[in-house]
């Protein structure tokens, strides 16, 4: 089939790939000339596994093109997408001035009948705005020309962007018409295994799933920081009660592990922007509220152990940081708990060395070159006169620490695991202070 995309994105970049991937003809628009450049240079803008060799063979099979000349790609897609930002307004709900750009684009070339696909996160209500806007730069041009709109909401996750995207659980779709569900049981056909992972909704319905399934996640998380936080208070350890609990099927293993708060561009974002959206109907959505306000406290967790170490004496102290990114296998930095925290630590006056297999790049992008950050090469470089080892991100490389070597290198050997990776006991025998989330340690 001959689909376009409008946004090259996480989102609309996977899709792009996965959908060229299965044998269509994507066109992937954006405004950015220079990013278009590169991407038709097979330079892929961020770090994704498995994205740039996909992105790469369909692009040299001539299934995938890059360009930012909308009207072309107007005409080439039978199915468009919407795959643009929806970043949050000043009150935390979701700015839809690029998505609706975008519509205006589409009702100014559209000559033949498409679906057009919103797959960003958009508020409830947002297909019902995108369809006036088409219809109205239709009308302005006095064109009698049929189109439908779907909304299809995304569940990648980034680090497995392009395997979820290819092998996905369920496919939401939102439409009012037999015609356009009728066009994209034909385009997701080939991504359905075993059974059909389509389900067919109404658009307002489609788009609140997609909030509610990732205020869901959101919610798991901070509950399990929660019980954490009563944990190190009792002197229970977290660990022990998370596998006891995931035992039930009701509550499962999945997005239960306490940490250091939950970051990227999605979590946060989103259970803010439902909030927002309950807000003006009417509504306030007190749990939502508490989730944020748990993840928010839950990101200084790591701060106010390591204060509480130093007797609030951190002047001068180096701070040995292992990851940056908000999670592993990405170098995405928005919202990571790894910012509070160095922020904090250069508030305080203390010094960081930090080491990241993938974002160091973007942290440099982001806090440029400072006398009190070192973004070391290598993991063990980060120990180089440091006073204190924090864990940050839970990469693979981190998980098997050499535990005497750390100990013979930091000055005050203490290890702050804020994804409680490592076993008390044996981090405490091998001579180093153990401080992790929700582990019987009370501040
Ligand atoms: C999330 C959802 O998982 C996807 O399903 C969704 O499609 C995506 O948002 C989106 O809306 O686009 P993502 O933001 O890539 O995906 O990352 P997650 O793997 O969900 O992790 C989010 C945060 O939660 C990370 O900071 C992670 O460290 C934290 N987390 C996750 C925990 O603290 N504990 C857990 O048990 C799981």
């Amino acid at each position: 089939m001959k689909i376009t995309i409008f946004g090259t994105g996480y989102v609309g970049l996977v899709t792009g790939a996965c959908l060229a991937e299965m044998g269509n003809h994507v066109v992937c628009v954006d405004i950015d000339a220079a990013k278009v450049a590169r991407l038709r240079g097979g330079d892929i803008p961020i770090y994704e596994p498995g994205l740039e060799s996909i992105v790469r063979r369909n692009h040299a099979s001539g299934r995938l093109d890059f360009t930012v000349d909308a009207a072309p790609a107007v005409a080439h897609g039978e199915v468009i997408f919407i795959a643009v930002g929806t970043p949050p307004d000043e009150d935390g709900s979701a700015d839809l001035k690029y998505v609706l750009a975008v519509a205006a684009t589409i009702g100014r070339h559209l000559d033949r009948y498409a679906v057009v696909v919103n797959k960003s996160t958009v508020p409830v209500g947002t297909a019902d705005r995108v369809r006036a806007v088409v219809a109205t730069e239709l009308a302005a041009r006095h064109a009698a020309v049929e189109f439908d709109v779907v909304s299809n909401p995304e569940f990648l996750k980034e680090g497995a962007a392009v395997d979820d995207c290819l092998r996905p659980d369920r496919i939401i779709v939102g439409a009012s018409s037999a015609r356009a569900v009728a066009v994209l049981h034909k385009l997701y056909a080939p991504f359905n295994r075993n059974h059909d992972r389509m389900v067919v909704m109404d658009e307002r319905s489609a788009e609140l799933t997609k909030y509610a399934a990732n205020a869901m996640l959101a919610t798991k998380i901070s509950f399990m920081n929660e019980i954490a936080n009563i944990a190190e208070r009792v002197g229970a350890d977290v660990e022990l009660v998370r596998q006891g609990i995931g035992s039930d099927p009701r509550i499962g293993y999945h997005f239960i592990y306490p940490g250091a708060g939950y970051g990227g561009s999605c979590f946060p974002k989103d259970v803010q922007a439902l909030e927002r959206t309950a807000h003006s109907y009417g509504y306030e959505a007190r749990l939502l509220g508490a989730v944020e306000a748990v993840n928010r406290q839950q990101k200084t967790k790591l701060f106010e152990l390591i204060s509480h170490h130093f007797n609030g004496a951190l002047a001068g102290k180096t701070i040995a940081l292992w990851g940056l990114a908000f999670k592993p296998n990405t170098d995405d930095m928005r919202e990571a708990p790894s910012r509070q925290l160095m922020e904090a630590l250069w508030d305080a006056g203390a010094k960081v060395r930090a080491f990241d297999p993938e974002a160091r790049e973007e942290t440099h992008r982001l806090y440029g070159d400072r006398d009190d950050l070192v973004l070391c090469e290598h993991a063990y470089d980060v120990l180089q006169g440091a006073d204190v080892l924090a864990v940050v991100t839970e990469w693979k490389a981190f998980r098997s620490p050499d535990l005497a070597g750390i100990r013979a290198a930091l000055a005050e050997p203490a290890i702050f695991d804020g994804r409680n990776l490592y076993d008390p006991a044996t981090v405490e025998e091998a001579g180093l202070a153990y401080y992790g989330i929700g582990r019987g340690r009370s501040l």
